[in-house]
């Protein structure tokens, strides 16, 4: 973990599942309209899971207000992590994706991409740092800038694709890398944690109690990221947003009556 050494920590809890959706959705679109006004798009990383679906619905449906205020045309969309498996398959991100929001919202091609799941891990790792550099325009060993990246969390404390545990935790120098997760018995691939905190913003999306007991330790405990990994999101910006429903924010310091809570960590 690199950049400051000071970190701001902004917490908003809502009192369920649907209400994060939304503010997640609000979210979405105020930072796109942000990156788009300072830099004519928004370039932005979007995780796979459960939490994230209910917000690409929100943002897709037409009976709801975000989707006619999302510059689309404006917007290109990357992954923070995929699984290694075919983009049809039942455990892929951008399949879940494609089915809750590209389906549905007026996106080309050409503004989406997407990790190659279908190939060998490596292979499309390093296919996906090429993707990367070319449509960021990198020169030498630069780092992508997002303009968001949507991050999810799980109950052990693993974000993108960083488990604990496992190679990915160390990787400083690449854009993305395959990570075989023991845990899983499986491949991912996943942006690494230089490029995740290089991004403008950074933001979890985090439900459900089961996300109750980790959050505390990761946002207030010891740095311990081997077995913490989300403590590796540490923004070069030294600003971290999490968005959080009353379920998984259950041992958290109390929120102000805007349900928004400030906690200010230091290395
Ligand atoms: C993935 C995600 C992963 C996810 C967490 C939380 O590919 O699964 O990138 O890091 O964000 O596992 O998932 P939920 O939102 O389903 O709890």
């Amino acid at each position: 973990m690199r950049a400051g050494r000071q970190l701001k920590i902004k917490y908003y809890v809502e009192p369920d599942p649907a209400s994060l959706a939304r503010r997640a959705a609000q979210y979405f679109v105020e930072m796109a309209g942000e990156a788009i006004g300072a830099y004519g798009r928004a370039r932005i990383a979007i995780s796979g899971g459960s939490t994230p679906k209910a917000v690409f619905e929100l943002l897709a449906d037409p009976n709801q207000p975000w989707r006619a205020r999302m510059p689309w045309e404006k917007l290109d969309l990357y992954w923070v992590d995929e699984r290694s498996v075919p983009p049809g398959h039942a455990d892929s991100n951008y399949r879940m994706t494609r089915e809750a929001l590209l389906d549905h919202v007026p996106l080309r091609p050409k503004q989406i991409h997407r990790i190659e799941g279908e190939l060998d891990p490596q292979a499309a790792a390093a296919r996906y740092e090429s993707e990367l550099r070319s449509s960021f325009r990198l020169k030498g060993a630069a780092s992508p800038r997002f303009d968001l990246v949507a991050l999810g969390m799980g109950k052990d404390g693993h974000t993108a694709s960083l488990f604990p545990h496992t190679e990915a935790i160390h990787e400083m120098s690449r854009l993305a890398v395959a990570n075989h997760v023991p845990q899983l018995d499986a491949w991912r691939v996943t942006l690494t944690w230089p490029v995740i905190n290089h991004a403008r913003s950074v933001f979890f999306i985090i439900s459900g109690e089961d996300k109750a007991a980790v959050l505390p330790e990761v946002l207030t405990g010891p740095l311990d990221p081997e077995r913490l990994p989300s403590q590796l999101i540490w923004p070069s910006s030294g600003i971290l947003t999490f968005i959080l429903d009353k379920a998984a924010a259950a041992l958290l310091p109390a929120t102000d009556a805007e349900g928004c809570g400030v906690l200010e960590r230091e290395r």
